[in-house]
C-alpha cells in the first residue's frame, strides 16, 4: 500500500474525533499564527492538513487568503464538506509535500504533525526544497514535530523525534529559529506526547548552502 492510499485508509475507516492526532481547537497552532502575521491577506498554507479544524478557525477570524495541502484527497474532501460554501474561499491541492510545487508564494507555511514521517534524509531534504520555494522572502514556517522524548510511530508509521539542534541541522542558514515550544498534546485515549513546535523565519540564504549533503 502506498502512503496516498494508507492515509485515504485511515480517514475512510476511523473515528476522527479518536485520531491520536485530534484536536478540538489548534490553540497553539492559532496563536503562533497571528504572532507572526495579524494581516488578515497573509497568505497561509497549511500542509498536511488532514481534517484539522485549523482553516475553519482561521477564516472564522477573517485570514481569507488560505490553502489547505494533503496528500489524502479523503481528508481533503470530508473538510471541503465541513465548510460548505466557504471552501471556495480556500485553495485545495492534493499533493505529496515532498513534491509540491506551489503556483504562488506563501507567507505561512504550517505543518503539524507531517514532517515527523519523513524518516528518510531523502525526503526531508526534498520537503525543505518544497518548502523553501513556496515562501516568500520574509515569510514564517511553523513546524509542529515529535519533539525529543516523543513517539517513534503513529499510525501505523515510523517517526523520527526532534530536538532543537537536529531542527536547526535541517533548516542550515536559509531559516532561523526564532522560537520554540514544547508541548504535551493528550491523545483521545489519554496518552500523552510530546510535541515541538518551531517558528522559522526565512533569511536570505538559501537552503542546502551550509546543510549537509545527503546525496
Ligand atoms: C497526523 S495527521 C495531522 C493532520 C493535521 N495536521 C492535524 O494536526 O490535525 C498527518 C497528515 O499529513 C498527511 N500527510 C502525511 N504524509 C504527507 C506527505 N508526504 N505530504 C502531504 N501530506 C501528508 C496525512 O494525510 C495526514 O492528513
Amino acid at each position: 500500500m502506498n502512503l496516498k492510499e494508507h492515509w485515504n485508509n485511515i480517514y475512510l475507516d476511523k473515528d476522527l474525533k479518536k485520531v491520536s492526532w485530534h484536536q478540538d481547537k489548534p490553540s497553539l497552532s492559532l496563536d503562533l499564527i497571528s504572532m507572526s502575521s495579524m494581516n488578515r491577506d497573509t497568505k497561509i498554507l497549511d500542509v498536511g492538513a488532514g481534517t484539522s479544524t485549523l482553516v475553519d478557525n482561521l477564516l472564522g477570524i477573517g485570514y481569507r487568503n488560505l490553502g489547505i495541502l494533503d496528500i489524502s484527497e479523503t481528508a481533503i474532501e470530508i473538510t471541503k464538506e465541513r465548510l460548505g460554501n466557504k471552501a471556495q474561499e480556500v485553495e485545495w491541492f492534493i499533493s505529496d509535500a515532498t513534491r509540491f510545487q506551489s503556483p504562488h508564494l506563501w507567507d505561512i507555511w504550517h505543518d503539524r504533525a507531517v514532517f515527523h514521517f519523513l524518516t528518510e534524509d531523502y525526503e526531508r531534504k526534498a520537503y525543505m526544497e518544497c518548502m523553501e520555494s513556496s515562501l516568500s522572502d520574509d515569510a514564517t514556517a511553523i513546524i509542529g514535530t515529535f519533539g525529543p522524548e516523543g513517539p517513534t510511530q503513529c499510525s501505523g508509521l515510523s517517526c523520527k523525534c526532534y530536538g532543537i539542534e537536529d531542527m536547526a541541522e535541517w533548516i542550515g542558514s536559509a531559516f532561523s529559529i526564532e522560537h520554540y515550544q514544547v508541548v504535551e498534546h493528550k491523545t483521545p485515549r489519554n496518552v500523552i506526547q510530546q510535541f515541538i513546535f518551531f517558528l522559522l523565519k526565512r533569511t536570505v540564504e538559501t537552503i542546502g548552502s551550509d546543510r549537509q549533503s545527503f546525496e
